[in-house]
């Protein structure tokens, strides 16, 4: 079978993750005998400098004629000025928004030959297995009105638009509630329906959705609660459902759990398709393009190549292959490979390239 793949390297680490994620493909390619035909595509901070805008239109045409998209990371501080036109995160967003992919999965998951790289206590973080399942292109992201301006008084003042549709909200509640079906059985919507009324029709949808699965336990937490449950009983829970900026948020929160943001993957999908067809999807670590390390070689390559693994098995139902990367990748940290971020005493410190073939060689 051959599988058409789009690869984004975007800006800071992102190049170098990105060598490591292709290299994975090739492998697994080769190993198994599929065929990956991975084109680059230009997105982010380098897009805005080569023409001007972060996410060009052959860059999405190529990301629709693909199977599946590999995205490392955008942004860094020479395109961050606040009062800058374009940016390159406007790349990110007009992909998501452009490929219609409303569900963001960020499984987090502890290590156990890492619970020592957490903040936390190891008795905490232990056996944590958690999916957060991010809503992606609505809310205060894309709500309009979205402005700044000045008022009467000659004052400056600037609003965003909190706004959610019933559909947006119960779309994103059936991925979280088919998703615990495969997992522990037990969905908690996240929302602050004490005080947003885009929150409280979220509720009031999330409890309609609720009822089409009764084997499914059901909670709702409001998300200043649920970012303190989340460090203080993590093992509690199983798919977490939450807005876009909310899940965004507490994302970030959990990646602590697994003691790197170092070693998050993520997929950002559409709709299912019909059994049997390739499920779209654009698959991406979660840390950002770290521009303080960029161009050294130190970067830890695990969040790309577990978003990997996620592609092979959401996007092209490779499920023995996904395995076999995961599997290798738990070999190479059991053999104590580690990565600066995630280095701790008497273990052996590599890069990039060597994490990655540390990997491989496991595969
Ligand atoms: C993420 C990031 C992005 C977001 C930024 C880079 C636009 O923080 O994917 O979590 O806010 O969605
Ligand atoms: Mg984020």
């Amino acid at each position: 079978m051959k599988y058409k793949i789009t690869l984004l390297p975007g800006d800071g680490i992102g190049p170098e993750v990105m060598s490591a994620g292709a290299k994975v493909l090739r492998t697994i390619g080769d190993r198994f005998g599929h065929e990956f035909d991975m084109t680059e595509a230009i997105v982010g901070g380098i897009a805005i400098d080569e023409t001007g805008s972060p996410l060009p239109e052959e860059t999405l045409e190529q990301c629709r004629s693909s199977d599946a998209v590999l995205l490392s990371a955008v942004g860094g501080p020479k395109w961050s000025d606040p009062l800058a036109a374009v940016r390159p995160e406007q790349g990110l967003l007009g992909l998501r928004k452009g490929l219609e992919l409303f569900a963001n999965i960020r499984p987090v998951k502890s290590f156990s030959t890492l619970t020592s790289a957490s903040p936390l206590r190891a008795e905490i973080v232990r056996d944590v297995d958690i999916v957060i399942v991010r809503e992606l292109i609505g809310g205060v992201y894309f709500g309009r009105p979205q402005g700044k301006r000045i008022t009467p008084d000659d004052k400056r003042e600037a609003f965003d638009t909190m706004v959610y549709s019933e559909e947006e909200v119960a779309r994103l509640l059936q991925v979280a509630y088919q998703l615990a079906r495969q997992r522990r059985h037990k969905v908690t919507s996240v929302d602050k329906a004490n005080i947003l009324a885009s929150s409280r029709l979220w509720r009031e949808v999330a409890h309609e959705v609720s009822r089409q699965y009764p084997d499914v336990e059901s909670e709702d937490v409001l998300v200043d609660a649920c970012a303190m449950y989340l460090m203080r009983r993590p093992k509690d829970f199983d798919v977490i459902a939450a807005s876009n900026l909310f899940g965004d948020i507490l994302s970030d929160e959990a990646s602590v759990l697994s003691g790197s943001m170092g070693m998050l993957p993520s997929a950002s999908l559409g709709g299912k398709p019909a059994a049997g067809e390739t499920w779209f999807g654009l698959y991406e670590p979660v840390h950002g393009s770290a521009p303080d390390i960029a161009g050294k070689g130190i970067a830890n390559p695990l969040a790309t190549i577990l978003s990997v693994a996620m592609m092979l098995r959401i996007s092209f139902g490779l499920a023995e292959e996904a395995d076999a990367v995961e599997g290798a990748v738990e070999q190479a940290l059991k053999d104590g490979y580690r990565t600066l971020d995630i280095m701790s005493p008497g273990m052996k410190e590599v890069g990039t390239v060597e994490m990655t073939d540390a990997v491989l060689e496991r595969v």
